[in-house]
């Protein structure tokens, strides 16, 4: 169990949303914290209700994640807990999809998270108390959905890499823990990401209800519910922080759809 009081963490996409939550956990539980995001207004009015320390970042550039992790560690001379949470949910049919909307979704979403753990594994494992990474998956990390496939692919890459991550970190006798948060629904601005695309990325990709794209029946909940499921995954050592377990059937549905294919292919003899 990882203490969270007195540690130093540092939260990407913290100026909205789930962000915040998690930001806001964090200082609730007794951490500093440093949001880091791409949206100047709404980081620094962000920082100043939460009493958060802002850093301007743009995580699907390496050189901007590095610069964050140099001024939290000029800043604090340590970093302890690292969410990588920034992320866009546009929708689109992947037939529909141009170069330029893969770029731009893959390029916060899944660079954003390889970014983070390239610029801040090192000073982790140099971290005599160990550390923590949680990255912000999906629920549709686990199920694919139409609409939001290349939201999947961003998202099922977070999960292989939190899972293979956790088990080379614990191969190797590491201090340093990760945790894959899958939400579910959860009241943000994500359903207005296109704010922040960059010029040059315009494609087929749109904002859109998510509430319409995600075809069940869901529990809406706040971001500082998703960001209390953080704390107390990083407490517990979790890999896995499901905001909401209701919606284990689709995922026990595939894989008795994955267990079903390798029970219907017999071993193929190499003759
Ligand atoms: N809201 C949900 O229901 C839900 C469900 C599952 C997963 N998620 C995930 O939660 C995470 C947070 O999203 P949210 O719902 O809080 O949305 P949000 O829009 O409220 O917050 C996302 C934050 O990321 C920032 N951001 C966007 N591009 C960035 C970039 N290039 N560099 C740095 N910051 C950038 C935005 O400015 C914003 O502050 C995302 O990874 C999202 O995929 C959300």
């Amino acid at each position: 169990m990882t203490e969270v009081a007195g540690k130093v963490a540092v939260v990407t996409g913290g100026a909205s949303g789930i962000g915040r939550g998690i930001a806001e956990a964090l200082i609730e539980r007794g951490a500093t914290v440093v949001i880091a995001d791409i949206e100047q207004g709404a980081l620094d009015a962000t920082a100043a209700e939460i009493g958060a320390t802002p850093c301007r970042t743009d995580v699907s550039q390496a050189a901007s994640v590095e610069a964050l992790r140099d001024f939290v560690l000029e800043r604090f001379d340590r970093v302890d807990i690292v969410c990588l949470n920034a992320g866009v949910g546009p929708s689109g049919y992947i037939r529909d999809l141009t170069l330029a909307d893969w770029e731009w979704i893959l390029g916060v979403n899944l660079w954003g998270v390889i970014h983070g753990v390239t610029a801040f594994l090192p000073a982790l494992e140099a971290n005599p108390d160990g550390g923590h990474i949680e990255m912000t998956g999906s629920n549709a990390g686990f199920i694919a959905q139409p609409t939001i496939g290349s939201y999947s692919v961003t998202k099922y890459g977070v999960l292989g890499l939190a899972e293979a991550l956790a088990i080379e970190l614990a191969d190797a006798g590491s201090k340093v823990r990760v945790t894959y948060l899958a939400p579910g629904m959860v009241r943000t601005n994500i359903g207005s990401s296109a704010r922040n695309r960059p010029a040059g990325l315009e494609g087929a990709l749109h904002d859109a209800d998510i509430s319409k794209v995600i075809n069940q029946d869901v529990r809406w909940i706040d971001p500082i519910t998703a960001g209390r499921i953080v704390t107390r995954a990083i407490e517990h050592d979790d890999l896995y922080a499901p905001t909401h377990p209701e919606l284990v059937g689709p995922i026990r549905e595939r894989h008795a759809r994955i267990e079903a294919a390798h029970e219907k292919y017999p071993i193929m003899e190499d003759r």
